[in-house]
């Protein structure tokens, strides 16, 4: 055989025979320059804890000797499905929802403060589908509170930016709470 068909006959066997599963895969290259969005959004987040359906639930908590009054004591973990309307109004339009945990961080309770973990989606607009990520601190009781925005999804993919929340109704006895965010996000 000549040297030519054997290379030829070589290379369809390594073909055939090529495995399909996966390998360790690495490329590095710079990324085009796309232009960076500003993007501002305002709803109320609905934080409800009474009730028959509540949309936040304690799913663990420090077997504390010293509760006090608080209805969230220090390390009381909370997990959240809570609605993102357009307005304070509780029966004001969805437009999305907040899925995740918050965690009573502070041993002293009177700078009650939580650290929230959560996904905030959308589910109507042009943001249907997409949505960003808080991992922060949040000092509940301060008037005027920022939170840090560390990713996204969807049209949000690779977000950062933060969040503006105002208590716009607060329930000291119940836990409930709706906010006010005003989130600005950098995103491409
Ligand atoms: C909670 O703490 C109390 C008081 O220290 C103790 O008697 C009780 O056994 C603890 N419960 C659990 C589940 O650890
Ligand atoms: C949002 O997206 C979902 C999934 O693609 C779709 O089923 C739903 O109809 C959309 N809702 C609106 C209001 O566009
Ligand atoms: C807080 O909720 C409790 C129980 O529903 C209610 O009795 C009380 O009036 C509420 N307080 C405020 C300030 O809304």
């Amino acid at each position: 055989m000549e040297a030519g068909m054997i290379f030829a006959l070589a290379m369809l066997i390594s073909i055939a025979i090529a495995p399909v599963y996966g390998k360790y895969y690495s490329q590095t290259v710079t990324p085009s320059s796309k232009v960076e969005k500003v993007t501002r959004l305002h709803f109320f987040l609905h934080d409800i804890l009474s009730g028959e359906n509540p949309s936040a639930v304690i799913v663990a908590r420090a077997n504390l000797t010293k509760k006090g009054d608080s209805v969230l004591p220090f390390g009381s973990l909370v997990a959240i499905d809570d609605p993102l309307r357009v307005g304070p109004d509780p029966t004001s339009e969805i437009i999305g929802n907040a899925q995740g945990l918050y965690l009573s961080a502070s041993q002293d309770a009177s700078k009650f403060t939580i650290v929230l973990y959560a996904d905030l989606a959308f589910t109507s607009g042009k943001f249907n589908g997409s949505s960003f990520s808080i991992f922060s601190r949040n000092p509940v009781l301060e008037a005027d509170r920022e939170v840090a925005v560390v990713g996204g999804r969807g049209k949000f993919r690779m977000a950062r930016g933060y969040a503006k929340i105002k208590s716009s109704h607060f329930n000291a006895t119940t836990g409930d709470a709706i906010l006010d965010y005003k989130v600005t996000l950098y995103h491409y």
